[in-house]
């Protein structure tokens, strides 16, 4: 049994992440360590709650001795780091637990890290996975794609922080030639994420006919990935990037807010039917625009599909199907 770590396990796309490496590979004991905030929820990893490859820990990142005990007492010889608080909003209410978890947290596991896989020779084996997003290189006009080579320019704390996680493992690989390799994913839906994302709060207000928000006038573009086919990527650039490489992932799925919202409520409208007039878009509300709001974000992921055989599988109609259903179930309980 090889001991991995996947920090952040309770949130939306680590438990995704956390089902899909514990359904695959048999012979990983994986070790979800979550300081279980708010987004978390153990409950979506219940069907693997019992297993004897699965272990959760609650730790905060931040409790530097409580890594390195961590470290110490499992010796894990991988890291999907995915742990940080992730709604742009709040990073713009209070930015200090962005800095925190998002820059001193992944520090703290870098760091100590590469100390434990240095005393025990194992800095080339031991491979950490950095988890980032597309946000740290700002916004796009209306053309053009986000590159490994586009220069980071981060417009909210929330990307600010994640890019200075993401230059601490850049420095790490080129400092300590520690083996580390980092993606920056475009936005994920799917199940298992928190109320309030945009896709969920859609869902969630219709169902209650309650106004759905939208930022200004709903033009931002945003390229949608499947929760599932991410997972699919870091599985790939874990097990065969090359170390010091980043990977962007992508969909080639662009909408615009607005055009997003109008194809949840017309399914809703097919799959519930119970919105005022018979259309759930006719509770969209337009709210003041987010400070700092990126116009457009939409990745290149040619190298990840050329360099590593990555393919977006997703088929959006279906998958966003699916998505909703699964928010229809939770919010009618
Ligand atoms: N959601 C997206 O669309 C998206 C896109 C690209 C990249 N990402 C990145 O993927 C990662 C996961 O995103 P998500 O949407 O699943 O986030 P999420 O908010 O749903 O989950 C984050 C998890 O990290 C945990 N966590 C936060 N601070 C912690 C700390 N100090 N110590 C230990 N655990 C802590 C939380 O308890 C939670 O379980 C993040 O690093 C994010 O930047 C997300």
């Amino acid at each position: 049994m090889k001991t991995i770590f996947v920090t952040g396990g309770a949130g939306f796309i680590g438990s995704n992440l956390l089902i899909h490496l514990h359904n695959t590979y048999s012979d990983y004991h994986i070790v979800n360590v979550d300081k279980l905030t708010y987004a978390s929820d153990l409950a979506y990893l219940k069907e693997i709650e019992g297993s004897e490859r699965y272990t959760f820990v609650q730790v905060d990142l931040v409790d530097r001795n409580a890594v390195r005990d961590l470290i110490q007492l499992f010796k894990p010889i991988g890291v999907f780091h995915l742990a940080a608080e992730s709604h742009v909003d709040n990073s713009i209410k209070g930015p200090e637990p962005f800095v925190m978890s998002n820059v001193v947290g992944t520090f703290n596991v870098l760091e100590e890290c590469r100390q434990y896989w240095g005393q025990n020779n194992l800095l080339t084996e031991g491979r950490f996975l950095h988890v980032s997003t597309d946000e740290v290189y700002g916004s796009l006009g209306e053309t053009g794609f986000f590159t490994e080579s586009t220069p980071y320019a981060p417009n909210s704390p929330y990307s600010a922080s994640k890019a200075g996680s993401d230059l601490l493992v850049r420095a790490y690989f080129h400092t300590y030639k520690m083996n580390v390799v980092t993606t920056n994913c475009s936005n994920n839906y799917g199940p298992h994420q928190h109320d309030e994302k945009l896709i969920p709060t859609v869902i969630r207000t219709a169902l209650n006919n309650k106004p759905i928000p939208i930022y200004g006038k709903g033009e931002n573009i945003r390229d949608w990935l499947f929760v599932k086919d991410h997972c699919r990527a870091l599985d790939m650039v874990f097990h065969s990037g090359n170390a010091g490489e980043t990977y962007n992932v992508g969909g080639y799925n662009e909408w615009t807010n607005i055009e997003l919202v109008y194809k949840i409520c017309e399914i809703l409208d097919q799959k519930v039917g119970n919105g005022p007039e018979g259309k759930y878009s006719n509770l969209i509300e337009f709210v003041t625009d987010r400070p700092g709001h990126d116009l457009r974000y939409a990745i290149d992921p040619t190298k990840i599909e050329t360099e590593l055989g990555w393919q977006n599988t997703q088929n959006f109609d279906r998958e966003l199907g699916i998505t909703i259903d699964w928010y229809v179930n939770r919010y009618k309980k």
